[in-house]
This record gives structure tokens, sequence and C-alpha cells, in this order.
């Protein structure tokens, strides 16, 4: 069964306000496109072409109008509301019709990744079958994520949400992938002290039965948080670097789905026009008459 892919993208975006008074932070943009292109471009480049996107019923609209059904992006995108933030892992009872028992991949909304190694490491958890992958990357301060722990042999000895004690310095990212019992452990989780469905329940079913994969991201890689103004700025300006030395985008639905032969030539210069004169439609343009 082909892998299905959920981005949540809702939540109250609280800690970005005024900015978020009025529209979802995955909205927000992320030096020259919105932010939710670059986890839509992670669920894309690990080759999965079905994808949930869950908001909130405000802003699922604009959401819609932006991206549509995904057809121009050669993936087929459709909609679903949570009411309220009542935890990442809710995703899996509002997504449990369109996931069913397929494997999945879950990606935050608000999550941005960059490295040589990202595109491998996707492959590889997405072909993947029994169990789940999750990823680490190494913080400063990992107090405010799920932290998890390693053996000798890089096995997951523990995942723990937000410890006031962190038992080490490797964060959980918003990339999780489980295979088809992801809406079967869903269904067992309970609201945590915080009042929600926890990722880290889901994930630590998983754990106990013995099928719980981590990958590390190393030290030429970028997680990067957006959540908060001075994130969000530190985000556009790595983008607006890289992207302006190299010429190269990051974070391209576009350049994705061209790269994998779900669109041709014709139809990424079509997407080009349709935005107009500017760097990143430029960006495109060269990405199409480079493969001529
Ligand atoms: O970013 C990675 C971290 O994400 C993980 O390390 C944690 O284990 C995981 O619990 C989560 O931590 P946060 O508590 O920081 O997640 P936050 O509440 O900020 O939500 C992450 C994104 O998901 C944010 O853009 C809002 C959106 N969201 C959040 C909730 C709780 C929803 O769309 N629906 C929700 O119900």
């Amino acid at each position: 069964m082909k892998r299905k892919g959920i981005l949540l993208a809702g939540g109250t975006g609280t800690r970005l306000w005024p900015l978020t008074r009025a529209v979802s932070k995955q909205l927000l943009p992320l030096y020259d496109k919105p932010m939710v292109y670059y986890p839509l471009s992670v669920l894309m480049l690990s080759g999965i072409r079905e994808i949930l996107l869950i908001s909130t019923p405000q802003d699922l609209p604009i959401f819609r109008n932006l991206l549509g059904d995904g057809q121009s992006f050669g993936i087929s995108l459709s909609y679903a509301e949570q009411p309220k933030p009542e935890g990442l892992a809710q995703a899996y009872q509002i997504g449990a019709p369109f996931i069913g028992t397929a494997p999945s991949c879950l990606i935050l909304g608000d999550n941005f990744f960059y490295g040589a190694e990202l595109g491998k490491l996707l492959t590889s958890a997405n072909s993947r079958e029994k169990g789940a992958t999750i990823f680490a990357y190494q913080v400063a301060d990992p107090s405010s994520y799920g932290v998890l722990t390693f053996d000798s042999q890089n096995r997951i000895t523990s995942i723990e949400e937000k410890p006031a004690q962190p038992k080490s310095h490797w964060a959980n990212c918003g990339l999780y992938f489980y295979d088809g019992r992801a809406v079967q452990f869903a269904r067992t989780l309970k609201p945590s002290a915080r009042g929600e469905l926890e990722i880290t329940d889901l994930s630590r079913c998983y754990l106990q039965d013995n099928s719980l994969h981590g990958e590390k991201f190393g030290r030429g890689s970028a997680w990067l948080d957006t959540g908060t103004a001075e994130g969000l700025l530190q985000a556009a300006q790595f983008v607006q670097t890289l992207q302006t030395r190299t010429g190269l985008l990051i974070g391209s639905p576009e350049e994705v789905a061209f790269r994998h032969g779900w669109i041709d030539a014709r139809q990424l210069l079509a997407l080009a026009d349709a935005i107009g004169q500017n760097s990143y439609a430029q960006a495109l343009r060269q990405i199409a008459s480079d493969s001529r």
C-alpha cells in the first residue's frame, strides 16, 4: 500500500501574535514562499503524493485557495478541519477515514528541514514497511520538545514530551513515519496533563512494540524553529542566503514535482508564468531550461 501524508497546519500560533491573529502561521511568508510550502515539499520529496491537510475551520479555505486539489504539483490534496488544537495525535483520529490502514507520514506545518542527506533519509523512511521512523536533531535546549535517548547502537531507549530535565540533547523533529497501525494506536490514546493527544504517546506505542526506529540528522543539516518572530526571521535569512548564493530553491513544491517527473517542463513553465516576474518564478524557469 502506498504511504499517505498528513500535513498538520492548525494550532493557535500564540507565540507569533499579533502576526497570527489574522492568519495561520503556516501561511506566513518564509522568505519568498508561504511557510506551508516547506513541509509540503518534504512530504513530496519522500515520494508521497496523496496528502491530507488539516487546519482550523477559519484557515482551511485559505489553504484550499492557495493549493487547490494539488494537481498542478502532480499530487492529490484533500482537506479536513481540526476545530480545536487538541493535540498532534488527533490528526490520526481526524484523518482516520483518509489513512485507514495505509502507512503514513505526519509533518507539522511549521517545521523547516534542510540538508544534503534529507532526500536519502526520507526515501529510506518511506521504504520501511514495518514500524515507525522518527527523527532527532541536536539542540542546545531540548526542554520544549519531545526528547529522545539512544543506546550505543542508535536504538531509541526513551521518548519524553517536554521534560523539565532532558536526558539528552536530541529533540524529536515534527516528522513521523508510521506503519498501517497508527490509526488503531491513536484510538487508544488519552489526553495528557496539558489536555492534548500527544504525538509522543503515539510514538511510544511503537517503542513498546519494539518497532520505533530513530534517525539522527547530522551536523550538516538544519531543523529550524519558525514558531517565534526571531526564529521565523532566522529561517527566512537562512533560505535567502543559500538561495541567493546557489541560485537553487529550497522548499519548492513545483521543483520537487518536476524532479520526480510528476509534472513536465511545459507545466513547470506554466506555473512560473502564473507567478509572474520575480526571482522565484525565474528560478523555476531556469530549472525548466536546464533540463532541456
Ligand atoms: O516541533 C517538534 C515538536 O512538536 C516535538 O518535539 C514535540 O514532541 C511535539 O509535541 C510538538 O511540540 P509542540 O508542543 O511545540 O507543538 P505545538 O503545540 O507548537 O504544535 C506544533 C504545530 O502543530 C504548530 O504549528 C501548531 C500545530 N498544531 C498544534 C496542535 C497542538 C495543530 O495543528 N493542532 C494541534 O492540535
